[in-house]
């Protein structure tokens, strides 16, 4: 399947689903403290994305056995709840979660503290989003897919940190993944010119050390191979002739 360009309906309903998925965010992000489980935030999130009639695109995805991806510390992605899994004072948490609202989908991820951080974790935390938002300055209209993986990546190392290479943003619409693939480093080339309507989940995955990762004997969660720590920041966005907008993001929420 190639790129799809979304009609004004489309939109409409991605913008709903956006519009929950910030709102799951933002409930997640309210209950989480040392003392609860990975578990836990699985359950809530899963309540709140049911409470607006919709359903946790990640549930059953190529087999995923959970609604949420709950990563710790060192793990990048993927990671799986767990109520054994205990969060602690000093963890960072990512939190990545997608939902189908009639029809189309919606992805999103944040990084957070548990109780009081490190002032360089939160440093990689902030970094992180930063270079989301510095990414999404090349993403409109005209311009092509790979400004946004250059921006991404040059602003990720010019502050001493690494992109993972291994796993990549991508398009997403009725499918959670749909072309084109979002690399948050530069391949050779620019990349596909961007269009009106396209719909990108842009995802910036960042390590305090090197990019390499592997993957846990789970089959799904993804750990930095130094053992560093890493955060991961997400939002479904939506090209347009100016500023792109931001589908899952609202800016009093987080
Ligand atoms: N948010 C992830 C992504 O962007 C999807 C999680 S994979 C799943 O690719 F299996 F957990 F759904
Ligand atoms: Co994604």
């Amino acid at each position: 399947m190639s790129v799809t360009i979304k009609s004004e309906h489309e939109i409409e309903l991605m913008r709903e689903a956006g519009r929950i998925l910030s709102i799951v965010h933002d409930e997640m992000g309210k209950i989480i403290r040392p003392g609860i489980s990975t578990m836990d935030i699985n359950r809530k999130g899963e309540e709140v994305i049911r409470s607006f009639g919709c359903i946790p695109s990640f549930l059953n995805y190529q087999g995923y056995p959970a609604s949420i991806c709950v990563s710790v510390n060192d793990e990048v992605v993927h990671g799986i709840p767990d109520k054994r899994h205990i969060l602690k004072e000093g963890d960072i948490v990512s939190l990545d979660a997608g939902v189908i609202y009639k029809g189309y989908q919606s992805d999103a991820a944040r990084t957070h503290a548990v109780g009081k951080i490190s002032e360089e974790d939160q440093r990689l935390i902030d970094i992180t989003k930063q270079s989301f938002f510095e990414g999404i300055k090349y993403a409109r209209a005209g311009n092509h897919l790979f400004d946004i993986s250059k921006t991404i990546q040059d602003f990720v190392e010019d502050n001493g940190y690494s992109v993972v290479r291994d796993l990549v943003g991508h398009g997403i619409g009725r499918k959670l993944h749909e072309e084109p693939q979002v690399p948050n480093f530069k391949p050779i080339g620019r990349g596909m010119k961007l269009r009106v309507g396209m719909t990108l989940a842009i995802e910036p995955m960042v390590n305090a050390g090197a990019y390499d990762v592997w993957m846990l004997e789970d089959d799904w969660t993804v750990v930095t191979k130094d053992s560093t720590k890493s955060a991961h920041y997400e939002n479904t966005v939506l090209i347009t002739d100016g500023e792109p907008e931001l589908l899952s993001y609202n800016k009093d929420l987080l």
